[in-house]
C-alpha cells in the first residue's frame, strides 16, 4: 500500500459563486502540515465548510488556489485517472450522506470501491463480511441500502473503510445518525485505526468525540488552526 509521511496543505482557498454569481468564500490561503498517523479535526458551525474542506483535501473537489500534498503528490494537479488511482489506494471516506449503491447489497457496498479499483484481496467475502460484523451489520449482508435505517446505513459507510483499511480516513459527522451505543462503536473503531498508524480527519457535533484530543483543530468558522 502505497504511503505517505506527511500532508501538507499550502494556501489553500475555496470559494463558491451563488446564483448571482456572488462569491462566498469558504476558506482562505490554509497552510499547515499533517503528519502521517495524526488526527485532524475539522469544527465550526454547520455551513462553515468542514465538508468543503474535507471534499478539497481528498481530491473530490479543486481549491481556487493552494496545493494538497501527500509526500510529494499534489492531489490537486493529477489527471482525473490517478486521482481516482490514488484516492482509491491512500483515501476512505465516511460521507456525511453515506453515499451507498442503492442497486448493490451491503456486502457488495463494503468491498465495491476496492473491486472498482481492481485491488479485491482473496477471501474478499469473508473479509467483508468480518468488517460488517465489526459494526454490528453482518446480518444484513444480503440486504440493500433502501431496507436499512440511517443509522444502519452509517454503520455500512464505516463498514467499507474497515475493509478498504487505507492510510488516510475522512469521517464527516460519522456518528451523526447513531443512538449511544453505535456512536461508540463507531469512535472506538475509528480511534483503533487511528491507534494502528492511520491518519484521521474527522468532523463532527457529538459530544462522544469531545475527548479526543486531535493533533491539529482547524476551525472553519472562525478560520483558526489550533
Ligand atoms: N457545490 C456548492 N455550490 C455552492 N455552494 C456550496 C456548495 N457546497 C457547499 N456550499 C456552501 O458552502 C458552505 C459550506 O458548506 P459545507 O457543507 O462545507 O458546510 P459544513 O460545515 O460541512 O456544514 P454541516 O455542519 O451542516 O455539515 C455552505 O454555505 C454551503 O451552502
Ligand atoms: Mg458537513
Amino acid at each position: 500500500m502505497a504511503g505517505f509521511e506527511k500532508i501538507s496543505i499550502k494556501d489553500l482557498t475555496k470559494s463558491f459563486s451563488d446564483t448571482n454569481g456572488k462569491r462566498n468564500l469558504i476558506f482562505e490561503k490554509v497552510s499547515f502540515e499533517l503528519h502521517s498517523g495524526a488526527v485532524l479535526r475539522l469544527s465550526g458551525a454547520s455551513g462553515s465548510g468542514k465538508t468543503t474542506f474535507m471534499n478539497v483535501m481528498s481530491g473530490l473537489i479543486k481549491p481556487d488556489s493552494g496545493s494538497v500534498l501527500f509526500g510529494n503528490i499534489d492531489i490537486t494537479n493529477l489527471s482525473e485517472g490517478k486521482k481516482d488511482r490514488f484516492r482509491a489506494e491512500n483515501i476512505g471516506y465516511i460521507f456525511q450522506t453515506f453515499n451507498l449503491l442503492s442497486p448493490f447489497s451491503v456486502i457488495e457496498n463494503v468491498y465495491a470501491p476496492l473491486a472498482f479499483a481492481g485491488r479485491l484481496p482473496q477471501n474478499y467475502k469473508d473479509k467483508a463480511l468480518e468488517s460488517l460484523d465489526k459494526v454490528g451489520m453482518k446480518e444484513f449482508a444480503a440486504k440493500k441500502p433502501y431496507h436499512l435505517s440511517v443509522g444502519q446505513k452509517q454503520r455500512v459507510a464505516v463498514a467499507r473503510v474497515l475493509f478498504a483499511d487505507p492510510p488516510l480516513v475522512f469521517a464527516d459527522e460519522p456518528t451523526a445518525s447513531l443512538d449511544r451505543s453505535s456512536s461508540e462503536l463507531v469512535k472506538n473503531t475509528l480511534l483503533e485505526l487511528n491507534k494502528k498508524g492511520t491518519t484521521l480527519v474527522l468532523t463532527s457535533h457529538d459530544s462522544i468525540f469531545d475527548d479526543v484530543k486531535p493533533d491539529i483543530d482547524f476551525n472553519l468558522e472562525t478560520g483558526v488552526l489550533s
